[in-house]
């Protein structure tokens, strides 16, 4: 096998522990119900740091638990500095913070800068103060709406009773900050500050792209929204404007007034690396989630392509770009490679309906050998809960039962995010799984008793073991974590790299047994491996 040259590395800040971190995606309301009321709550998280510690991660990121009234789970915030009653009190909070770090686990937190919840004090005054007055000034109020659609479905606008509509780019009950207002930087200032002094380890930051809109907020032009940042492509008037970069500087100064390296990961869906390129220098935030593989079909050249843009880009820029496979926003990894990949490449209505055929066992080999490949790219990996257990998407919850606005906002043409939302299986053989209460916020399929923590806990080949072992190689293994890669020739169809000292991926995407690559030995296994053949949809890690 022959190797290619990678471009050459920039310096960084070797003390920025998020490089390289493994960092869990907590979603409090279904990770685990401590006051068993069928939601998750924050008592819950702390009752179960034990799972999280045994599997081995740096750090967790807690989706929002603010007060809210939820019309988007939570990413409609009421108040930004508290915890919303179903999930616990400040103190809770507290109590977690001080767990997880004694089990050497930082905390992240979610904030959401782009639009608040219709509940936001500040909009309640807004509205009850009528046009033309200060309060209406801290959001984007207007007599005419322009063309702007939710990314949720339907239009951006909303008209309220005296006639002016309000800006929402994403659901009514989310209306967006006007960030030139002098009070809205200044109240994300002091939200930053209330939970750094708290001691979390960072923040994810919600939509990071939008926050300014384009002066005179002109309409979009059709075909731009979205797309990529090429010569006659119009850029979208509520995306990537340039003052983005100056706050961010602003908030990397006030993150660097901490003691300890505070970090910060940016939600930003980027078309072509020049519209993620700016943000990734060191005095800003410098990292943005790598979010490219999760729309990839099961396709090694696929998946080489996505991986090449986001580590040269990293490269390049000396920025940060942990890879992702899951999040609270897409299908389960099980169930998009366990279906025909040409729909993963082309949603048909039906698929946007969930109903399409779902091989859940070749989902689950190839998910298995995706998380070895996630563990070993060079840089900072994320890992969305029940990931680690295998979970597919639940696809048949009752639509009644849904909960996520873009379900009602696309009429009822696209289920929506709730199949990959549903209440951890922690044990037992029949929902709620021990996750808490007897009525699960959503509903729990019937056939998840093998799937469950304690059912994976003691089986050597459950994926569960197979998580925990890799972040344990992962932890010890010089190669592993950030760094470089070197591809490795390999027939259509495997994917496999080396990385320095002496550690190589391998991962066969294709239909038939391939040689393994040159090693000493095997030092972990998506899947039985036939001597020295690696069977399709299974990779390895070899030394
Ligand atoms: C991205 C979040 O991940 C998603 O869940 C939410 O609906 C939107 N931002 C709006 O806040």
């Amino acid at each position: 096998m022959s190797a290619e040259t990678e471009s050459p590395a920039q310096p960084y800040d070797q003390g920025a522990w998020w490089r390289d971190a493994v960092v869990y995606q907590v979603y409090p309301r279904s990770f685990a119900d401590a006051n068993v009321d069928g939601e998750g709550d924050l008592p819950g998280v702390l009752s179960r740091l034990g799972h999280l510690a045994d599997l081995g991660v740096d750090a967790i990121w807690l989706s929002p638990f603010y007060p809210s009234p939820l019309a988007d789970g939570g990413y409609d915030v009421a108040d930004y500095c508290d915890v919303d009653p179903r999930y616990g009190t400040l103190a809770d909070f507290d109590a977690l913070v001080a767990a997880a770090a004694a089990k050497n686990i930082k905390v992240i937190v979610d904030i959401v800068p782009n639009h608040c919840s219709a509940e936001h004090p500040w909009f309640r005054a807004a509205l009850a103060a009528g046009p033309g007055s200060p309060e209406r000034d801290r959001f984007v109020f207007r007599d005419e709406p322009n063309n702007w659609q939710s990314v949720f479905g339907g239009p951006a606008w909303t008209r309220v009773p005296d006639g002016q509509w309000y800006l929402h780019l994403f659901d009514s009950g989310q209306p967006d900050w006007n960030w030139r207002h002098p009070d809205v930087v200044a109240m994300f200032e002091r939200v930053l500050r209330f939970w750094l002094d708290r001691g979390v380890a960072g923040f994810r930051i919600d939509v990071a792209n939008m926050l300014f809109k384009q002066d005179g907020l002109p309409d979009v032009v059709p075909g731009s929204q979205g797309g990529p940042l090429t010569p006659g492509h119009a850029p979208v008037p509520y995306e990537h404007q340039p003052e983005l970069l100056d706050l961010y500087r602003s908030w990397r100064k006030i993150l660097d007034s901490y003691p300890g390296a505070r970090g910060t990961v940016a939600e930003m869906w980027f078309g072509h690396p020049d519209q993620a390129r700016p943000y990734l220098s060191g005095d800003g935030l410098a990292q943005l989630f790598g979010f490219g593989l999760m729309p990839a079909p099961w396709s090694a050249e696929e998946f080489r392509t996505v991986i090449d843009r986001s580590h040269r880009l990293a490269r390049e820029t000396g920025g940060s770009i942990p890879w992702v496979l899951g999040n609270h926003d897409v299908p389960r990894m099980v169930t998009r490679f366990g279906v025909d990949q040409d729909l993963v490449r082309a949603p048909t209505p039906e698929v946007l309906l969930g109903r399409m055929d779902v091989d859940v066992e070749l989902g689950t080999r190839r998910a298995r050998a995706a998380a070895l490949l996630l563990l070993a790219l060079p840089g900072g990996a994320y890992i969305y809960q029940g990931d680690e257990l295998g979970l597919p998407e639940h696809l048949t919850i009752p639509d009644e039962a849904r909960q996520d606005p873009m379900f009602e906002r696309t009429l009822r043409t696209f289920i929506g995010r709730d199949g990959c939302r549903v209440p951890l299986p922690w044990s037992g053989a029949a929902s709620p799984y021990a996750f808490g209460g007897g009525d699960t916020w959503l509903p729990q399929p019937e056939d998840w008793a093998a799937l469950t923590v304690a059912s994976q806990r003691d089986d050597p080949g459950s994926t569960l073991n197979l998580y925990r072992a890799a972040l344990a190689i992962r932890r010890d293994h010089p190669a592993l974590g950030d760094g470089d890669l070197t591809w490795l020739d390999t027939p259509p169809g495997v994917l496999a790299f080396a990385r320095d000292p002496g550690f190589t991926l391998m991962v066969n995407f294709g239909a038939e047994p391939v040689p393994l690559a040159w090693h000493h030995d095997v030092l972990l296994a998506s899947g039985p491996l036939e001597g020295d053949l690696l069977p399709p949809d299974t990779g390895v890690w070899l030394s």
